[in-house]
């Protein structure tokens, strides 16, 4: 059965991603700044907190809990998450975006697509140690432009290392089975 709000809801963050206006017609998702926190950082964390392992207090006792995409659903959020980031570099590939930028910027945006699509084959495969691996790597490419192109000023206390990180992040080289050991402990 065709199911016309099931088609309006995939249409969905196209529209939204498209509304975002008011920005300068040359700059579609605002500054490289405004499209890092709006756009970039939240779906790479998506797709980083998929797999990993959190300590958390049950009845004031840490509980130690490793977690994975359970379900078909949650298997595709992650790849949607993929995706989303590979049409990122493509947007920060495009001309409006590395126009004023060196070679260099072209080759960070076009690595973002790369890993992108692994990141998205290891969802496909539904393979949470080939995600955790690919997180570690999109994770060097977003850090290795943030150190081409530093931000001209960061809030007092963050360095360029802690951009684009988030707190589930674990060390680039761990397996997933290394890393939740280590979180055990
Ligand atoms: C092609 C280069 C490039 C890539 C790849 C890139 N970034 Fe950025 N990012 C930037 C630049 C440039 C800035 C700084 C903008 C400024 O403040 O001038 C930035 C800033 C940020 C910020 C700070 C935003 C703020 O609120 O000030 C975050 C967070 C961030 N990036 C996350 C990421 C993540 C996560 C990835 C990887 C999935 C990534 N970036 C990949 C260029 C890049």
């Amino acid at each position: 059965m065709n199911n016309p709000i099931r088609i309006a809801s995939m249409a969905l963050p196209a529209l939204i991603l498209a509304s975002c206006a008011e920005e300068p017609a040359d700059l579609p998702y605002g500054t490289a700044q405004q499209f890092m926190a709006d756009h970039v950082q939240p779906t790479a964390e998506t797709y980083w907190d998929a797999v990993g392992a959190v300590s958390e207090l049950v009845d004031g006792e840490p509980v130690f809990r490793e977690f994975e995409p359970e379900t078909e659903e949650e298997w595709e959020e992650v790849r949607l998450a993929a995706v989303s980031l590979r049409e990122f570099g493509e947007v920060l590939a495009s001309p409006s975006y590395a126009s004023t930028r060196d070679d260099d910027w072209l080759d960070f945006a076009n690595g973002l697509q790369e890993v992108s699509q692994r990141a998205e084959q290891a969802a496909i495969d539904q393979d949470p140690e080939a995600v955790f691996e690919v997180g570690g790597t999109i994770y060097s490419v977003c850090s290795a432009c943030h150190q081409m192109y530093p931000p001209a000023d960061l809030p007092e206390g963050v360095t360029v290392e802690d951009m684009g990180t988030d707190t589930n992040r674990p060390s680039l080289d761990q397996s997933l089975e290394d890393y939740r050991e280590g979180a055990a402990e």
